[in-house]
């Protein structure tokens, strides 16, 4: 984590400090808190796949909102120690290490189906260039759609984090194909300069295709 030289982060801002206050290992649960409000895309008892899942935020607020009944399964290039998550039931949540773009059947298994809710909020490391960046996070947002339509249940719904850029538009066109309703929202606490937004697909019709769109 950078550090300024008297220890300060001068990024840190209003959600940073209440995300610590209120045991949070990341700023961005209150993006997906506010999903949730305007949503309600998550509900006790559910099964969750959470596509980017470190450091862990969101794996700690969806396995409180599920509870001892649901059940969610966290997937990241980067380990997570959910001993180390507070308030993780480590009967309600696992975690796998794997890289979306590498999925081989055996993880696909690992992973299972039947899933009530997919949410993906991955993003690529930054090139500081937009075209680059936007580009290889459309990559990730059609992958954690691919990977949606092979496990979410008849109804279930998808959550994914893109960058705009010159195709989020057809992106979203494509969640709106296998969604019975379509959304955009730009949570209040993404910060001012960013470029994300998310695109919330409601009630999947399942029997589509499951490649690429
Ligand atoms: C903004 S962080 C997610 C924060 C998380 N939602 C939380 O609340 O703690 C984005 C994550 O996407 C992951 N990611 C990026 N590319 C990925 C890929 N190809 N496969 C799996 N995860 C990836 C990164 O490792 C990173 O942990």
């Amino acid at each position: 984590m950078k550090r300024s030289p008297r220890g300060r982060r001068p990024w840190a801002d209003h959600y940073t400090h209440k995300a610590r206050k209120e045991n949070y290992v990341a700023r961005s649960v209150y993006k997906l808190q506010e999903i949730q409000q305007r949503f309600k895309v998550l509900k006790r008892g559910q099964r969750v796949l959470d596509l980017g899942c470190a450091p862990g935020s969101w794996l700690q607020f969806a396995s409180a909102t599920v509870g001892s009944k649901g059940f969610v399964m966290g997937l990241d290039l980067q380990p997570v120690n959910l001993g180390r998550l507070p308030g993780v039931d480590s009967n309600v949540a696992r975690t796998m290490v794997a890289d979306i773009r590498a999925l081989d059947e055996d993880a696909l298994e690992t992973i299972g189906r039947g899933y009530d809710l997919v949410m993906s909020d991955m993003a690529p490391a930054t090139t500081g260039q937009k075209h680059v960046d936007a580009a290889r996070s459309l990559t990730l947002c059609e992958l954690a759609l691919e990977t949606a339509c092979r496990v979410l249940r008849p109804g279930g719904h998808f959550v994914t984090k893109i960058f705009q850029g010159a195709d989020h538009s057809s992106f979203s066109a494509a969640v709106a194909r296998k969604f019975r309703r379509r959304e955009h929202l730009k949570p209040r606490s993404t910060r001012k300069a960013s470029k994300e937004l998310f695109v919330v697909g409601l009630g999947f019709r399942s029997g589509g295709t499951h490649g690429r769109s």
